[in-house]
């Protein structure tokens, strides 16, 4: 894959939260960090093979972790540079079982039904609205194998701190309570058994556009299709 350096400009109004960033001018791990402890812990000890979908990746903070584990992961992301990033970053003997797709998780993903063993996606789906929240899990959904597995995590009470004391909130912003999405993801994942983890999450995210100090809790949610 080429080096993309193109910011991918945001369009809130159109559900779409990307950084309008050159992503190689960010070094070399994530502009979101080496990962929460508690999603790694997930990720180090949780029993996961076959093909994965790691939807709307960024620049693969956790991508890594499944590539180790599964036998291919297919990376997505509406931001070709974030996934030029990931990819470049990538140990050359991991890239064999590496692939990229760009799509707008609004929109019905580009893959056949059940063609997943595996769904991972972190950071991006609580700042979408129910109606669409609903969308991309009935996607999730048809994309996943019977008896496939989902890892997500939903961050709620966000504040996000700008260098300046003022808060930055996204237009269309839903800013969900840790109640309000337990009973979110119970109802949405109802055909799934599920099991929810909480953390917390406090980041100096020095790299997006523009930076900020993240705050917020967050559930982690692993649901098996029945
Ligand atoms: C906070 S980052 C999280 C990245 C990664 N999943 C992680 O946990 O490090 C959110 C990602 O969602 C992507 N994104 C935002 N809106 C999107 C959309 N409508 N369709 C696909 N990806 C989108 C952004 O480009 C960005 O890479």
């Amino acid at each position: 894959m080429r080096k993309i350096t193109k910011p991918c400009e945001s369009k809130e109004s159109k559900y779409i939260f990307s950084e309008g960033i050159n992503y190689f001018k960010t070094g070399n791990i994530s502009i979101w960090g080496s990962g929460d402890k508690k999603t790694l812990d997930v990720l180090k000890r949780i029993k996961i093979k076959g093909k994965w979908l790691n939807l709307a990746a960024g620049d693969g903070r956790y991508n890594l972790y499944l590539l180790k584990k599964v036998d291919f992961v297919i990376v997505s992301d509406i931001d070709k540079g974030a996934l030029s990033k990931l990819w470049h970053t990538t140990p050359l003997k991991y890239r064999h079982k590496l692939d990229t797709k760009i799509f707008d998780i609004n929109n019905k993903f580009p893959f056949h039904d059940n063609l997943f063993d595996g769904v991972f996606c972190t950071g991006v789906l609580h700042l979408f609205p129910k109606k669409i929240l609903r969308k991309i899990v009935s996607e999730i959904d048809r994309i996943l194998k019977p008896k496939g597995r989902v890892i997500i995590d939903f961050a709620t009470n966000i504040k996000r701190t700008l260098p300046n004391g003022k808060l930055l909130v996204f237009d269309s912003e839903p800013l969900y309570s840790l109640s309000e999405a337990k009973e979110i993801l119970k109802k949405l994942f109802k055909n799934y058994r599920i099991k929810m983890y909480e953390s917390k999450f406090v980041e100096d995210v020095k790299k997006s556009n523009p930076p900020y100090v993240m705050n917020c809790k967050f559930i982690i949610l692993i649901a098996d299709k029945k």
